[in-house]
């Protein structure tokens, strides 16, 4: 039977999202609209709930989209890119105290959307809301670090970070407004401008952002597009006029846009990919510990995170003894609507139960068992976590990022199967170490530290907190990101050098005196 949705979170109206942002314009969307659909039954006899629509977008508001982001950088002569840091700052500022009023709908769309549940959704706004203070603090901070000369074997050098140019910014479903913000808003304080489309789902969240937006940024700097990628992002990669690609999704879809990009040298990578992190449990490893930080790895948010636990590697001494409480522990969470807050939360994604079930099928066939009571067990828009184990490397639930609530458990006796198995990956995001024997822990995370960029000592995986560099080797990521990471990643160092002789001195001293240039100052914000 259905459980009865408390009244605030309840869709009382669908809400029909006609507009898009180019050019400084919130322009209203005559053609085809995408519905958006929540898994999530709003009615006893389960079927979809129907949230609203947003415009499906083509071709050609892509290409005005890109021409207004173009125009508003104008070659680096635009007013965005040469404008003080003090009122790029007042913008952002602007935007943030619009964005706050938006609190409850966003919470409440997140929810619907993409599953997440109330505190992590909450969490997920709050989060962001801070990410962006801390960025115009920290940008601050780097401001007045610049707000000086150098000399060095008879040259001065005024050394700043500048913008790069036009920002394609793609987010991912799993943290629509975190993800994607933590992208956008360095990208724009830097002096970038930005056309930005949000992800397959997580996407009506965005339209209460529109007009402040609109309202708090020059024409261009920021065009906001909905519709799908190939329609959208494919064809703007292919002028050549997109100077940097941020992205957080898969490999795959990051190396498609990449590939169609003309002029290889001048994109940059602004990439967060996908991650296959494994928890190593070593034989003195407090299990309950060890358990309790494993149900949070795999399973918050459904394991839909790059960070998620996605293979755990036992120690064969402890394996029954962790195998039987992790399954205990699998088998006693809750599974509820979004704002029953429980740790299990719908799947956002329809088709993500069949796609879960033939990894448990292919992995049974292969020789693994399901090893706890609920493990695959089918809901309307769910299926229960199952704990796979024997897995081995031919299973495709070894090979693939599953993104969703199933967990393969391999034993080990040599820590080097592990270690082998990390090197091997395409990944090389995070690690999980669990044990408590100093001995054996010190070379091991000296090792760790070179195959990963994050070693996790008796704690799961995670990106934050944000003032930390979020990165990955290979195949998970391109460029570092945190707080103060992404104003790097955003921009690059340029400066200003003159030999020493009177007559430059003149000049640099009226310069700074007359106060017109936006670059050469040496006056501090406080
Ligand atoms: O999807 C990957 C996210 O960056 C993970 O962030 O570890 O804070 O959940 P989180």
């Amino acid at each position: 039977m259905k459980r009865k949705i408390p009244q605030v979170y309840q869709i009382k109206e669908p809400l029909e999202a006609e507009r898009y942002l180019i050019n400084g314009e919130l322009k209203q969307w005559s053609g085809k609209m995408t519905p958006v659909n929540s898994t999530i039954s709003s009615t006893e006899k389960h079927q979809p709930t129907y949230l609203g629509s947003v415009p499906e977008l083509e071709e050609e508001q892509a290409h005005e989209a890109l021409d207004a982001a173009v125009k508003a950088y104008d070659k680096g002569k635009g007013d965005w890119p040469t404008m003080r840091v003090s009122e790029r700052i007042q913008c952002i500022r602007m935007f943030v105290r619009q964005m706050e009023q938006k609190r409850a709908i966003i919470v409440k769309l997140i929810m619907w959307e993409i599953g997440k549940n109330l505190t992590d959704a909450q969490k997920e706004f709050d989060r962001t809301v801070k990410y962006i203070y801390d960025t115009i603090d920290d940008y601050k901070q780097m401001d007045r670090d610049a707000a000086k000369f150098e000399k060095q074997s008879g040259v001065y050098a005024h050394i700043r970070r500048g913008p790069l140019g036009v920002v394609l910014c793609l987010g991912p479903y799993n943290y629509p407004l975190n993800e994607t913000f933590a992208l956008l808003i360095p990208a724009l304080i830097m002096g970038n401008t930005a056309v930005f489309k949000p992800a397959k789902f997580g996407v009506l969240l965005t339209t209460p952002l529109l007009e402040a937006f609109c309202s708090s940024f020059p024409a261009g700097v920021v065009n906001v597009l909905f519709g799908r990628g190939r329609v959208l992002a494919a064809p703007i990669m292919k002028t050549g006029k997109i100077d940097v690609l941020s992205l957080i999704g898969n490999s795959q879809s990051a190396n498609a846009l990449i590939d169609v990009h003309p002029k290889s040298n001048r994109l940059r990578l602004v990439l967060g990919l996908e991650a296959k992190n494994p928890a190593i449990i070593l034989p003195h490893a407090d299990l309950d510990l060890a358990v309790r930080e494993c149900i949070n790895g795999c399973l918050s948010f459904n394991g839909q995170r790059c960070t998620a636990l996605k293979v755990l590697y036992v120690h064969e001494k402890v394996k029954d003894a962790f195998l039987e409480k992790f399954n205990n522990a699998v088998d006693d969470q809750k599974f509820g609507d979004p704002w029953e807050d429980t740790l299990l939360t719908p799947l956002p994604e329809p088709d993500k139960p069949t796609y879960i079930q033939e990894l448990i099928d292919d992995a049974v066939e292969k020789g693994a068992k399901v090893m706890n009571k609920k493990g695959g067990q089918h809901f309307d828009n769910y299926i229960w976590p199952a704990v796979l184990y024997p897995v081995t490397k031919d299973m495709r639930v070894y090979q693939e990022e599953q993104f969703g609530p199933i967990i393969p458990v391999i034993s080990f006796t040599e820590i080097d199967q592990p270690l082998d198995d990390m090197a091997d990956s395409n990944y090389g995001q995070q690690v999980s170490l669990f044990g408590k024997d100093v001995q054996n822990l010190s070379p091991l995370i000296d090792t760790l530290v070179n195959l990963v960029c994050r070693v996790n000592l008796n704690s799961s995986c995670q990106r934050g907190p944000d003032v930390y560099p979020f990165t990955g080797r290979k195949d998970s990521a391109k460029s570092t990101l945190s707080v103060h990471d992404a104003l790097r990643s955003f921009s690059i160092r340029t400066f200003v050098a003159t030999k020493d002789n009177p007559q430059n001195l003149e000049i640099l001293q009226e310069i700074l005196d007359n106060k017109q240039s936006s670059f050469i100052r040496t006056d501090y914000l406080l």
